[in-house]
């Protein structure tokens, strides 16, 4: 049977009770989504993915309430955190109960956890009696998807039904903190900003480019979230020469630009070039671009600052050959 899209959480419900999944929307991207504590829906996670089980989880859940049964220790910045951030898209890794079962952390002693700020998937969890486990919705290395109808043609015969929570306000992944003795490690850019996060907790994070072989995020291998046309990254998508090429080109572009539009297949990200929007329309606008038979997407790199280092992180992943 066609994975369905709907809006009724009884199906939803009835569905992750049998160990199965539902496709779960979210205020960054959709989850393929199943019961967290149950080995045997975890273990479909992975397969229907095709990720490596090495790659653990993010468990999400309904509150706070529910973060004591699932950590075994807790440190103080993780209130200032939760009581400042959740729901949003912040996922915090701290070290694991016996009550989370290891396929979910890939047999590491941690675990991702996080309260999505979306209403019909709190609706869900407030629900049920045990977190969803849940990656992005997405084919291992595929981009990830941002509205219900994506997942549906991911999954067409693997997923009985996609939660249908419209499309995600986002767009991007959640951020990804690590705790440790006190220091706080940056393990994933996402649209919550370290700055925002320093002046909450009133200490520097340390930041991916100062990672040396400290807690990484096993599987943040490179190529990650990637179409499957060839991606390049240029400085000014105006040095395109305008003939003398056979390749069919098409342009990501951050903001409308005319001339360009009249020359290319062009996706805009955001008419005023107004990054939170980019950010939402990203995955997306690479996907329509991935659809319509191209050589060759090109675009340019974002300026390196704030939401800029997210999507360049996003970009150059997806770029990557
Ligand atoms: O916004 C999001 O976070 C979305 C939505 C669905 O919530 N989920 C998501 O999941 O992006 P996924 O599986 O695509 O990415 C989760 C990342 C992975 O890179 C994984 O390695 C990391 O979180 N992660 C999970 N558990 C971890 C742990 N115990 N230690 C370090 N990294 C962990
Ligand atoms: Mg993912």
């Amino acid at each position: 049977m066609p994975c369905k899209i709907s809006t009724s959480i009884q199906d939803a419900i009835q569905i992750l009770n049998r160990d199965e999944l539902i496709g779960l929307p979210t205020e960054t991207v959709y989850g393929l989504a199943g019961n967290g504590l149950s080995p045997a829906a975890v273990e479909i996670i992975y397969r229907t993915k095709n990720r490596p089980s090495s790659q653990p989880l993010i468990l999400h859940i309904a509150g706070p309430e529910r973060v004591e049964d699932l950590v075994s220790a807790c440190p103080t910045q993780v209130y200032t955190l939760i009581e400042h951030f959740w729901p949003g898209p912040l996922t915090l890794v701290l070290p694991k109960s016996h009550r989370v079962p290891d396929q979910v952390t890939g047999q590491q002693a941690t675990v991702a956890i996080r309260m999505p700020s979306h209403d019909l998937a709190l609706e869900l969890l407030r629900q049920l009696p045990y977190p969803l486990a849940a990656p992005s919705a997405n084919p291992f290395t595929r981009i990830s998807p941002t509205t219900a109808h994506q997942v549906a043609e991911y999954f067409p015969e693997q997923l009985e039904m996609v939660l249908d929570g419209g499309a995600c306000q986002q767009g991007l992944e959640s951020t990804i903190l690590y705790i440790e003795n006190q220091d706080i490690f940056l393990l994933r850019r996402g649209t919550l900003l370290p700055e925002r996060i320093e002046e909450v907790v009133k200490q520097k994070l340390i930041l991916p480019s100062t990672l040396i072989q400290t807690p990484k995020v096993p599987g943040s291998h490179i190529k990650h979230y990637a179409p499957r046309t060839r991606i390049e990254v240029i400085d000014s998508l105006h040095s395109i020469p305008a003939s003398g090429t056979s390749l069919k080109i098409g342009l990501l572009l951050h903001q409308g630009d005319a001339e360009l539009q009249d020359r290319y297949v062009c996706k805009v990200l955001s008419k005023e070039g107004d990054l939170k929007e980019i950010a939402s329309n990203f995955y997306q606008a690479l996907q329509e671009l991935d659809a319509q038979g191209l050589d060759l997407i090109v675009t340019e790199a974002f300026v390196p600052e704030g939401l800029g280092l997210t999507l360049n992180d996003r970009l150059f992943r997806a770029a990557a050959k």
